[in-house]
């Protein structure tokens, strides 16, 4: 028993130096093609200095007279030692350049902070470095270590400990074999105000920025996932930033439409300028209809071109369709049947179903729904609405209100006590959105022209 353990043992502590060799190389080669080709320079002189050694192979290795290389035999066992060597530095070179500084001493740390697989074995560093366009952030890859990423992530504060750095990302590689982490110096910290600045203004379509996290801009690609839900308790800063999204959708000449139960008071003239306005469930109701007919319509229009979203059916036909974005501020406001008479109930069934229309087919043709809430209770947003707003937003926020816009206790772990405008999404980033006055970005910025009138509408758009 105790001899199988051994060999078994042994077999594995082969096994690892083979893993480790190759992974050495194959990242040393990833760093010449991909990773920092600066370190070509490397190889280039490796290059140059073999082209010299094999020219002077005779003296380099023995100091012998060009006469002596007369003898064949020298010359030949000289050829086949150098044409060995020349190889061999190569691979090492190679190898060297695939293992990051200090690796043994972070794999010893791992050892010691108890991070290892089920041989006790630690990950592989196998490449360290600062990301080029945020010097502030590190990226550490490492081999995935037969350890599923739900273990790298539960085990995140042993990772921190071994690491000495802060963690605020960890993914896979798109094979599985690497783990990528992203890290911070632990000191560092995201400004608690931030400024909007029109620069910042995405000119893709159909990107629309968030704020700061501490890897960067956090932003959102409407394109892709195409209604955002935000939560958060009062006055943690969910109408800023619901506006933030707005004004940047005007920007993109977006239509923007707007259900405001609290008589529009949430909302500067500015914005009543700008977009269209709802404020009773009637109106709120036609508006919808208004929006799935519309959603109807690009459907036929698409099929018949054969186009298969927005951006697609614009660049074939050369229109100007534009986006749609409803917002509300408050939604559970809205969807609350609670205490209403029969009619009412049915109504708000009405409004309900027309927003599950959006949320399930809104994407590919350009109608999307941000919609805000405070208020705690699972049932009140229908579970289609929800499992369709891929884009979860959550403020400072309770244990309860965190479940239900994240599916998960982290705005209530994560974000203080006191926090306005931080938020966390679903994909666990924290960042703190940009704060800005309705008033100045609007009138410094002329070119806002607010929902254009039906002329200026592309003829296939029709007003809901
Ligand atoms: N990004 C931000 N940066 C700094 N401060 C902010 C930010 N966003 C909001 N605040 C501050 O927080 C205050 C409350 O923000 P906001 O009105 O957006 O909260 P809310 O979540 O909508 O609250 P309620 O649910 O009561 O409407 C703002 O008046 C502002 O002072
Ligand atoms: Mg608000």
């Amino acid at each position: 028993m105790n001899d199988d353990n051994q060999t078994d043992k042994i077999r594995r502590k082969r096994n690892r130096s083979r893993k480790t060799a190759y992974l050495r190389f194959t990242t040393g080669l990833r760093q010449l093609t991909t990773i920092h080709r600066w370190k070509n320079v490397f190889l280039a002189a490796y290059l140059l200095l073999a082209i010299v050694a094999w020219l002077n192979r005779g003296k380099l290795l023995f100091g012998l007279d060009n006469k002596f290389m007369l003898f064949p035999i020298f010359t030949m066992a000289v050829n086949c030692l150098v044409a060995l060597l020349l190889p061999l530095g190569l691979l090492c070179l190679i190898s060297a350049l695939g293992t990051p500084r200090k690796a043994q001493k972070i794999q010893d740390r791992l050892i010691g902070a108890g991070f290892t697989n089920h041989a006790q074995e630690p990950p592989l560093l196998l490449v360290r470095y600062h990301l080029s366009l945020n010097p502030k952030i590190t990226i550490w890859e490492f081999d995935e270590n037969e350890t599923p990423l739900s273990i790298w992530e539960d085990k995140k504060d042993k990772l921190q400990g071994a690491l000495i750095d802060r963690i605020i990302k960890i993914t896979q590689s798109k094979n599985g074999r690497r783990i990528i982490i992203h890290t911070v110096a632990p000191r560092l910290t995201i400004p608690s105000v931030m400024h909007w600045q029109d620069k910042y203004l995405s000119k893709e379509s159909f990107i629309l920025i968030l704020g700061e996290s501490l890897t960067g801009q956090e932003t959102v690609n409407l394109a892709k996932i195409p209604h955002i839900l935000l939560g958060g308790a009062s006055g943690s800063g969910k109408s800023v930033l619901l506006k933030l999204l707005l004004m940047e959708c005007l920007k993109k000449d977006a239509e923007v439409y707007i259900a405001d139960f609290k008589g529009g008071v949430d909302f500067s003239s500015i914005w009543h300028e700008k977009c269209h306005l709802c404020f009773d469930e009637n109106e709120l109701l036609e508006l919808l209809t208004g929006l799935t007919d519309e959603l109807q319509r690009r459907k036929t229009v698409f099929r018949k071109t054969e186009c298969a979203n927005i951006d697609e059916y614009n660049a074939a036909t050369n229109s100007k369709l534009k986006r749609m974005v409803f917002a509300c501020d408050e939604i559970a406001e809205v969807l609350d049947k609670t205490g209403l008479s029969k009619e009412k109930k049915e109504l708000i069934s009405q409004i309900e179903s027309q927003l599950s229309i959006i949320a399930r087919q809104g994407r590919a043709f350009g109608i999307h729904l941000i919609l805000a809430t405070q208020r705690p209770s699972a049932d009140i947003i229908s579970g289609q609405i929800r499992s369709n707003m891929d884009c979860r937003i959550c403020g400072r926020a309770d244990s309860i209100l965190s479940q239900i816009i994240l599916d998960s206790t982290e705005a209530a772990d994560q974000i203080p006590k006191d926090a306005q405008g931080r938020f966390i999404t679903n994909t666990g980033v924290v960042f703190q959105s940009y704060l800005f006055d309705d008033n100045e970005v609007f009138f410094n910025n002329g070119q806002t022209g607010g929902v254009p009138n039906s002329e200026s509408k592309d003829a296939g758009n029709s007003n809901p």
